[in-house]
């Protein structure tokens, strides 16, 4: 039997995927490669040492769901498949709310007409958007102030509704912000196109491929004036999705858990420690906020460590190595 990943060949995809190959699990991959490069899957499967079964289509579609459930034996689902952009979901709301919301309705729809017993939905910390002061608990407010966010959260109520209405379980891993990279070096975070994202841009000016970084705001109420996120390794995150599916939750019962550190940094402090770590100054510029940012978000992650026996085990400096030794060997390819 074999868990489907969606999205498998995308950021977190990819680590949980090895992660689930080394806890001892078959995987089956199923990607459309939008946001994703098949460098991936051979990186994947060098990791792995095996020639890991990947699907290429859509997870949206039921007519490809029906040929990859018909081609393997499926017991479990982690689904990553989906849009991540907020800026790009302000401008395009109908095309993520198709999109996202169309392909966990066709997924929960297959996975609970072949039986399949578990399914692990990848949502998102952006649930919760600016309603409660950090640090956020499954129980805090979610009020999502995108339509990519709007997804996610719509997203966990579907499951859950189909999950009641079914013997399927469902776990919704509510993941802060993302960063790292598999020590080896041989998958990361490999977006197609520009980068939004912090890290990601720093690393692009310590490779100078970016002149320098802007800091957008300086005037929040923290401790240096920066915005305060909730950095998280991506192997933390992809042992996460494992012990989610080996996670004692009945048939037809739903739970959601945050995946963080339980602590909040500033851009400035990310700065600081991207410094030590490469080696060299990060060029950097103050400048205004980015419309529809928030202060600061960390997680309360009390729920995960008392039911799933999960915490995050890497540090920032951690993050910061492995991610820049994803980009020095990308670039060196
Ligand atoms: C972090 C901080 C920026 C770029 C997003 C999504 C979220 C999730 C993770 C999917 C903020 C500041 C950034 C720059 C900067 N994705 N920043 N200069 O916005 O917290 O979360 O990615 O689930 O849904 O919203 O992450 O890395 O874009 O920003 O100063 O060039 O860095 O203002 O304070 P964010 P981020």
């Amino acid at each position: 039997m074999a868990t489907l990943v969606t999205g498998g060949a995308g950021y977190i995809g990819s680590h949980t995927v090895v992660a689930l190959h080394g806890a001892g699990r078959d995987v089956v991959i199923l990607d459309d490669f939008s946001n994703a490069s098949r460098r991936a899957v051979d990186a994947i499967r060098s990791l792995a040492r095996s020639d890991l079964p990947v699907e290429e289509g859509d997870a949206g579609d039921s007519q490809v769901l029906d040929a990859v459930f018909g081609r393997h034996r499926i017991d479990s689902v982690v689904h990553f498949a989906a849009r991540k952009s907020v800026a790009e979901s302000v401008a395009d709301p109908l095309g993520y709310y198709r999109s996202n919301l169309g392909s966990v309705i066709s997924l929960a729809a297959a996975a609970i007409d072949r039986g399949v017993p578990r399914l692990v939905f990848s949502s998102s910390a952006t649930v919760y958007g600016s309603a409660s002061a950090p640090p956020v608990t499954e129980e805090s407010p979610t009020v999502p102030e995108s339509p990519y966010g709007e997804t996610k959260l719509m997203g966990e109520r579907i499951l859950a509704d189909a999950a009641a209405a079914s013997e399927m379980s469902v776990i919704s891993l509510r993941y802060f912000n993302p960063v790292g990279a598999h020590p080896s070096g041989l998958i990361g975070e490999d977006p197609s196109g520009e980068p939004a994202n912090l890290v990601p841009r720093i690393m692009q000016v310590a490779a100078g491929r970016r002149e320098r970084l802007d800091v957008y705001g300086a005037d929040y109420s923290t401790v240096d004036g920066t915005a305060v996120r909730d950095y998280v390794h991506v192997m933390d995150l992809a042992e996460g999705h494992v012990a989610a599916l080996d996670a004692d939750i009945a048939p037809a019962h739903s739970r959601t858990y945050n995946l963080g550190t339980g602590s909040g940094t500033t851009v400035l402090q990310i700065l600081a420690a991207a410094s030590e770590v490469l080696g060299t100054p990060i060029p950097h510029e103050m400048a205004e906020r980015r419309p529809g940012d928030i202060e600061a978000s960390w997680a309360d992650c009390t729920r995960a460590l008392d039911e799933l026996g999960w915490q995050a085990r890497r540090d920032l400096a951690q993050m910061l190595t492995d991610h820049w030794n994803f980009v020095r060997q990308q670039s060196s390819c």
